[in-house]
């Protein structure tokens, strides 16, 4: 990675800062191969998920991230409830890991714990993970859930929400990107 320099004041190393304009990654393969998790919480307690549909780019001139969660989802209350969130990508060592995290429930069961994955928080509280090879430190702008009326294809209705349980599109400012140098 380029545009690095160290981190100071509550990440710990061996992250350092990037800009994410530099980042060597495309974003579609990035989200949707190798997968994501969107973690969000406090200190007292924090959820994770696995999640593949996103994407990266800029918004009121900003860089911003946006996620998709269900309203099923145990993560959606953690999101809901905090200013930031973070999303995480991880080496390929870590996709069974990854798959666990997209199946199991924090309602059911503590899956961070079970994941065997290392909780950290940035200075601001945000919950990410230690071992995540490219963390991004999230602000949320807009909270919207997708309503029927919007779709402009309306063949994807049926095909995704067959039981109308529409996503909330959360489009969030990126406001610090952290990497690990390989
Ligand atoms: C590869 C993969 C991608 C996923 N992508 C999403 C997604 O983008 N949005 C979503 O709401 N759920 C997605 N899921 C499902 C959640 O990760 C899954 O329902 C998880 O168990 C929710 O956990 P929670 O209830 O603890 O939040 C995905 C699952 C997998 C395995």
């Amino acid at each position: 990675m380029i545009g690095t320099e160290p981190i100071e004041g509550g990440i710990r190393m061996p992250f350092v800062n990037a800009d994410p304009k530099k980042l060597h990654e495309n974003a579609i393969e990035l989200i949707g191969d190798q997968w994501m998790l969107v973690t969000a919480g406090t200190r007292a307690k924090s959820n994770t998920m696995t999640a593949s549909w996103g994407g990266l780019g800029e918004l009121f001139s900003k860089p911003v991230a946006y996620v998709v969660l269900r309203p099923q989802r145990y993560t959606k209350i953690f999101v809901d409830e905090n200013p930031t969130l973070s999303l995480t990508v991880f080496p390929p060592a870590y996709r069974k890991t990854l798959s666990y995290l997209g199946v199991a429930s924090g309602r059911n069961e503590d899956k961070i714990a079970k994941s065997g994955l290392t909780l950290a928080f940035s200075e601001n509280g945000t919950p990410y993970f230690e071992e995540a090879k490219l963390v991004f430190l999230c602000r949320k702008l807009i909270a919207q859930e997708f309503r029927p009326e919007c779709f402009v294809d309306r063949s994807i209705i049926p095909e995704i929400y067959p039981n109308g349980d529409f996503h909330t599109l959360y489009i969030c400012e990126i406001e610090w990107t952290l990497v690990k140098e390989a």
